[in-house]
Formats: C-alpha cells, structure tokens, sequence
C-alpha cells in the first residue's frame, strides 16, 4: 500500500495568528489519519514545526544552491533546519511568475534530498495544453525535465495540479485525474523501475474542496490531495482528510 499523504500549501497566506489553525488541525485529525503536511509561508516554519505535533511541515520552495549572495532566497538546509520535513518545488505559481525551468526544479529537489527533505514536486498543464490535447505530452515533458535521476521511493512526492484548476473552482473529470495520474504512474515505473514507480505517491491538486475530495480519491493512482485555498481553514481541510482517510 502506498503513503496516503494530505498536503496543504497555505501560498502567501498567514501571519502568526494562522498557527491556531495548526491547533484545530491537530485536534480535528481522525484517529486513522493519513499523513498529514501543512506548507506556511517560511516566516513561519519555526513556529510551526513548534505546533504541529503529528502533523509534517514543509516550505513552499527552497533555493538550489546551499548557500550564498541570494538576497530573498532560502536554502533547503535552512528548511530543514527549522525542522520542516517537506519542500514543495516546481510549483506553477513559481514556474510561471519566477520562471522557474524544468532545470530549476530538478536542482531544487536534489538540494531539497540533500538537506534530508521530501520534495513535492508539481506538475500541470496550462488550458492552452488541455484544450489543444497536449496534456499528456506537457506532462511527460515536465516529468522528464524536472525529476532527477535520484528519486526513491521516499524522498519525493509528485502534485499533478492543472494550472487551470489552481484557485479556479474548476476540477478535471475524474476520468481526466485518472487519465492523467495512470500516465505519471506508467512513466515513473517505466523510468525507475516497478518498485520505486509504484511507491511515488502521487497527489491531485487543484481546487480541492470537502464537496469534491472523496470524488477525486476514488482514482487508484490518486494517493492524496495538494491542497490550496481549503487548507487554510482546519474546517475545511479536516474533511478532505477524513476523506483520504476512508478511500
Ligand atoms: P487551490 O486548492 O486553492 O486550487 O490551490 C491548489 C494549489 O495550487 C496547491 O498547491
């Protein structure tokens, strides 16, 4: 059985009164829960990893260098050093306002394994690819670029998140997830054989909600869920939890 993994990304959102959400989180966990991460924005990570009890913490991004003149940047060792766990990278809000390159991230998640992190690496197509029915060809484009050689089965996590979906309220079918999410999983198996391919858990994201989560997690190759605008609330991420719980 893979990991089930329930991973919200709180994007630029939270001061340090949010880490009372942390709180609720905590106390709305099912006793059978999945694993649970929680992404704040890194002035946080500190306070965080203080507060989170059973609940895992990672960073929104992390520079691929270790150290050095890059004024704004942290590195993933400094991540680690708060004792966040996770890194997400390749995100597409990054790849597209800080023209992060399938380059970028792959030395973003060999920095990440370096300082002992998870790297949840994200992947989507743009509509543009979707409705030119480009999808899959993006998909694998962006698996081949942006996936080192070095992945195992418990130093990365993959996020197929359409950028169309991202904040939109707009969610593929589930044939689309499905469809999309067997690909990665074929490709992953094809590239780094049966055992590490199959144990990549492999999360959907993209306007993620309690309505839609048990929906979405019916799909094999569904292991769990990145989750943006319903993380930032233990009321609204609690259920999608519950949900990945019980599929
Ligand atoms: P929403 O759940 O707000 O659509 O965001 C998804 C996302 O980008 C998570 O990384």
């Amino acid at each position: 059985m893979r990991r089930k993994i329930a991973a919200g990304n709180w994007k630029m959102n939270g001061t340090s009164a949010a880490l009372t959400e942390l709180e609720a989180l905590r106390a709305l966990l099912p006793p059978d829960a999945p694993e649970v991460v929680i992404c704040p924005p890194a002035p946080l990570l500190f306070r965080a990893t203080e507060t989170a009890g059973p609940i895992a913490i990672g960073a929104q991004d992390c520079h691929m260098q270790d150290a050095g003149a890059f004024t704004g940047d942290i590195s993933a060792a400094m991540v680690a050093d708060t004792g966040a766990s996770y890194v997400i990278v390749g995100h597409s809000e990054r790849r597209s306002a800080h023209e992060e390159s399938n380059a970028n991230v792959r030395d973003k998640a060999e920095a990440a394994w370096a300082a002992g992190l998870t790297a949840i690496l994200c992947i989507g197509e743009a509509l543009e690819d979707r409705e030119a029915d480009n999808t899959l060809d993006i998909i694998g484009g962006q698996l081949s670029g942006s996936l080192p050689d070095g992945v195992s089965a418990t130093n990365t996590v993959i996020a197929y998140e359409p950028i169309w979906a991202i904040g939109t309220g707009k969610v593929p079918t589930l044939d689309q997830i499905i469809e999309v999410h067997d690909f990665i999983r074929a490709r992953l198996i094809t590239r780094f054989g049966q055992d590490i391919g199959d144990a990549i858990p492999l999360l959907y994201g993209g306007s993620v909600k309690p309505e839609n989560a048990a929906t979405i997690f019916r799909a094999d190759n569904v292991d769990g869920a990145l989750v943006g605008g319903a993380s930032l609330k233990a009321a609204d991420f609690a259920p999608i939890i519950t949900a990945l719980a019980k599929s």
